[in-house]
C-alpha cells in the first residue's frame, strides 16, 4: 500500500523529531539527564492514589468508577476546581470547568477548535515543543509573540492577511515556562491583554507549572487580571488550561480548562466527538487525592525541587565557561542555556552523549522557525545534587573546550 497517496495534507507537518530520536539513547545506566521535563516518580503520592482507587472501586462507587460518564467531566472535581482557581484569583463555577485527558488534550482541541489552514497563531520565541506539535496538525502559520515588546496590532493582522489567513489566538505559558523557565511579569500580562483586545483574538494561556514557585511575589494568572477588568468570567478571551500532571501524576492524564461558556460550550462538543470523557477512575481518585493532599503534596514538592533548582543554578555558575548565559527561573523545572553564538545545541548533544554521557535538550525544536540553534534545555526536576553538581561540571568542560 502506498499510505503517501491517501494521507490528509495535515499529516505531513507531523513529524518525529529528531531529538526525540537521540533521547531514546537516555536509557542507558550511565547517562546523567536533565533532558526530560517530567516530575520525579519518587515524588509521586502513590499510597494516596492507592487509598482512593481502593476506595473508588469498592462498594456502590465502584459502578460509577468503571462506567461511561459526562464529557464535561466528574462534577466532584469540577468542584474542587473551581475553588482551587479562587485561591489563585480566578473564582468560577464548576460549569465554567471542562476536565480534558492531560492539558495536551486541551491544547489540540483549540487548535481545532481555532485554527484553519494558513490562520497565524501567535506563539512564543521559544514555546512549548508540545504546543506547536498540537497546533501543527492543523496546519498553522506561526507570528511571534512577544509580550515584553510586541509589534503593533496592525503589523502583525496584516502578515496574518497577507499569508492568507487571520490571526486567531496567542499561546504562553506565562509561569515558568518550559523551556525557558521564566516568568511574564504582570506589566508584560496586562500589555498581552490589551495586544489580545486590539487584534480581537483570544489568548491560551498555558498554566501546567503554576503551583510550582519556589520564590518570589506571585504574578495573577492573565485570566485573573482579565476577570479583574471585566467583572465576568463569561466576558474573559483568556481560556486557562491547567494540569494536575506537574503536581500529582502525568500518568492519569488528568488536566482542566476554565473559560468563557461559550468555549467550554464547545470543547464539550469536540470532547464527545473525540474521546467521550477522559477516564472515570482517575478523575474519581484525583479528586479524592487533591482534596485529600494538594497544598501539603505541592508544599513538599516545592521545597524539593527549589532546593534542585537552587543547586543547578549555584553549579551553572560555578562551571559554565565565560560567554555563557542562563535564566534564573522563580519556578517550575527548567533552566535555558544560551550558548555562545555559532554553537549548536543539537551538535553538542551529539558529543555529549558520546563523550560526557550528559543529556539535555537542544533549543531549537521550540522555535516556530527553528532559530536559535544556540540554545539547550536543561531540566532539574529528576536530578539530585550530586548528579547536578557532577552534570554540570561535565558540560561546562565539554563547553569549554568547543
Ligand atoms: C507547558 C506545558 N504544557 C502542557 C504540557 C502537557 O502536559 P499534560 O498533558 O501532561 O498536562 C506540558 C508537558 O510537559 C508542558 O510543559
Amino acid at each position: 500500500m502506498d499510505w503517501q497517496q491517501v494521507l490528509a495534507t495535515r499529516s505531513g507537518r507531523m513529524k518525529a523529531s529528531e531529538i526525540r530520536e537521540l533521547l531514546k539513547l537516555l536509557d542507558q545506566p550511565d547517562i546523567i539527564s536533565f533532558a526530560g521535563g517530567i516530575p520525579d516518580p519518587a515524588l509521586f503520592p502513590a499510597a494516596a492514589f492507592r487509598d482512593a482507587m481502593d476506595r473508588a472501586l469498592t462498594g456502590p462507587m465502584a459502578g460509577a468508577a468503571l462506567q461511561y460518564s459526562v464529557s464535561e467531566g466528574y462534577k466532584p472535581l469540577r468542584e474542587w476546581i473551581a475553588g482551587h482557581m479562587a485561591t489563585i484569583g480566578i473564582p468560577c463555577a464548576a460549569d465554567q470547568v471542562l476536565i480534558t485527558s492531560g492539558s495536551q488534550q486541551a491544547l489540540d482541541y483549540l487548535g481545532k477548535l481555532f485554527l484553519d489552514p494558513a490562520d497565524t497563531a501567535l506563539v512564543t520565541w521559544p514555546a512549548y515543543m508540545g504546543a506547536l506539535g498540537a497546533f501543527n496538525a492543523y496546519e498553522p502559520r506561526y507570528d511571534r509573540l512577544d509580550p515584553k515588546g510586541n509589534r503593533p496590532a496592525e503589523a502583525i493582522a496584516e502578515a496574518a492577511e497577507a499569508a492568507g489567513g487571520r490571526v486567531k489566538f496567542a499561546y504562553l505559558s506565562a509561569d515558568f515556562a518550559n523551556p525557558t523557565g521564566e516568568t511574564l511579569g504582570r506589566s508584560g500580562r496586562e500589555a498581552l491583554l490589551d495586544l489580545a483586545e486590539a487584534l480581537d483574538i483570544p489568548i491560551i494561556e498555558d498554566a501546567a507549572y503554576q503551583a510550582l514557585r519556589y520564590d518570589g511575589a506571585a504574578v495573577p494568572p492573565i485570566l485573573a487580571l482579565e476577570l479583574a477588568r471585566k467583572g465576568d468570567l463569561n466576558a474573559c478571551r483568556t481560556i486557562y488550561s491547567g494540569s494536575f500532571s506537574k503536581v500529582l501524576s502525568p500518568g492519569l492524564r488528568v488536566g482542566w480548562v476554565v473559560a468563557a461558556a461559550p468555549v467550554i460550550q464547545r470543547l464539550v462538543l469536540m470532547k464527545q466527538a473525540a474521546d467521550l470523557h477522559s477516564p472515570t477512575l482517575n478523575q474519581i481518585a484525583t479528586e479524592q487525592v487533591a482534596r485529600a493532599i494538594f497544598d501539603d503534596h505541592t508544599a513538599n514538592l516545592r521545597r524539593v525541587y527549589g532546593a534542585r533548582r537552587d543547586a543547578m543554578l549555584a553549579a551553572l555558575a560555578r562551571h559554565m565557561p565565560e560567554g555563557v548565559r542562563w535564566t534564573k527561573p522563580e519556578g517550575g523545572m527548567f533552566v535555558w542555556l544560551t550558548l555562545p553564538e555559532g554553537m549548536d545545541g543539537a551538535d553538542l548533544l551529539a558529543q555529549s552523549l558520546k563523550s560526557e554521557r550528559v543529556a539535555f535538550v537542544p533549543g531549537r525544536a521550540f522555535f516556530a522557525d527553528g532559530s536559535n540553534g544556540n540554545t539547550l534545555r536543561l531540566s532539574f526536576s529528576c536530578a539530585d545534587e550530586a548528579m547536578i553538581e557532577e552534570g554540570m561540571k561535565r558540560l561546562g568542560r565539554l563547553i569549554g573546550a568547543s
